[in-house]
C-alpha cells in the first residue's frame, strides 16, 4: 500500500488557479523531489499536504486514511487538524527555529506538548537526534549562536522528533552559502539511506539526481514531467529541458 496518495488536487487563490489536478503516489521509504520554476505551485502543494492550506478539490490519503477530501465541506476542528499534521514533518527554507529556546528545547517542545512520553525519554531521544545531525554539543546554545547550516540541521532534528510518516523539505538549502549547503544535504542523504520517506522541493539538481527515487517537474500548476532521476539527463519534455538549461 502506498504511504501517500494524492489525487486530483486543485487549488486557487482568487482567480489564480495554482494547482491544476496534481496526482501522485509515494511508497514507504521513497524519496520524491519536486522541481520547477518560481510560482509553479511547489510550496502550495506542500502546504496542502500539511493541512496548512486547503485544496478546493481532490483527495489526500496517508496510510489508507483520508486526511483531506475536497468533496466534504466540513472544516476540521483544531484537534483534527493537529492529528492530520502529525503525519508530516516540515522543514522550511528559513529554518523557523524558536529564537527564545535553546537547541534542545526547540527539539523537545512539540513532543513535550503533544505526547505523553516522559521528559527523560523525550530528552534522550532529542539528544540522539541532535547526535545524528552532528550537533549534540550545541544543545544548550540558542539559534542565534549557530550558523545557518547548523540551524537547519536543528530544524531537521526538530521535525524528526515527532516521528512523522513523511518528512517534507521546502528548499532546505536555498538560504545557505554553498559550504553550508553540503552539511545539510549530507544529513538529508543519511535519512534517505535509512529509508525515511521524504518529499524534497529543491533547486539542487545534482542532489535531486543522486538522492531521489522519483522526480516531479511542476510547471504552471501541473506535473509537466515525472520519472526517475534519468529525466534530468534526458529530459522527457521540452519545458523540462528549457527549465534545466536555465540553471
Ligand atoms: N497565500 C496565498 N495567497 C495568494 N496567492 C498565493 C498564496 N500563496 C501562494 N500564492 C500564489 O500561488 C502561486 C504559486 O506559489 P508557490 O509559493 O506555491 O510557488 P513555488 O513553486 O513554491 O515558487 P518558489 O520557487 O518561488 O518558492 C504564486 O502565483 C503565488 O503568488
Ligand atoms: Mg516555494
Amino acid at each position: 500500500m502506498a504511504i501517500l496518495e494524492v489525487k486530483n488536487i486543485n487549488k486557487s487563490f482568487g482567480r489564480n488557479h495554482v494547482l491544476r489536478g496534481i496526482d501522485f503516489t509515494l511508497e514507504q521509504g521513497e524519496v520524491l523531489s519536486i522541481i520547477g520554476s518560481s510560482g509553479s505551485g511547489k510550496t502550495t502543494l506542500l502546504r496542502c499536504l500539511n493541512s496548512l492550506e486547503f485544496a478546493d478539490e481532490g483527495k489526500i490519503i496517508v496510510n489508507g486514511e483520508t486526511i483531506f477530501d475536497g468533496s466534504v465541506n466540513k472544516r476540521p476542528s483544531e484537534k483534527e487538524l493537529m492529528q492530520k499534521r502529525l503525519h508530516f514533518g516540515l522543514v522550511f527554507q528559513n529554518f523557523n527555529l524558536f529564537p527564545q529556546y535553546s537547541v534542545l528545547d526547540n527539539v523537545t517542545l512539540a513532543p513535550r506538548l503533544l505526547t505523553k512520553d516522559s521528559r527523560e525519554q523525550i530528552e534522550r531521544e532529542a539528544l540522539e537526534l541532535l547526535e545524528s545531525v552532528g550537533l549534540a554539543d550545541k544543545r544548550n546554545n540558542y539559534p542565534c549562536e549557530l550558523s545557518g547550516g547548523q540551524q537547519q540541521r536543528v530544524a531537521i532534528a526538530r521535525a524528526l522528533a515527532m516521528k512523522p510518516n513523511i518528512l517534507c523539505f521546502d528548499e532546505p538549502t536555498s538560504a545557505l552559502d554553498p559550504e553550508l549547503t553540503g552539511e545539510v544535504l549530507k544529513v538529508i542523504r543519511s535519512l534517505a539511506d535509512r529509508h525515511m520517506t521524504m518529499i524534497i522541493v529543491t533547486h539542487e539538481m545534482s542532489f535531486a539526481h543522486d538522492v531521489s527515487d522519483e522526480i516531479i517537474f511542476m510547471d504552471g500548476g501541473v506535473i509537466a514531467a515525472r520519472g526517475g532521476p534519468a529525466i534530468l539527463d534526458n529530459p522527457t519534455s521540452d519545458r523540462l529541458k528549457a527549465f534545466l538549461t536555465s540553471f
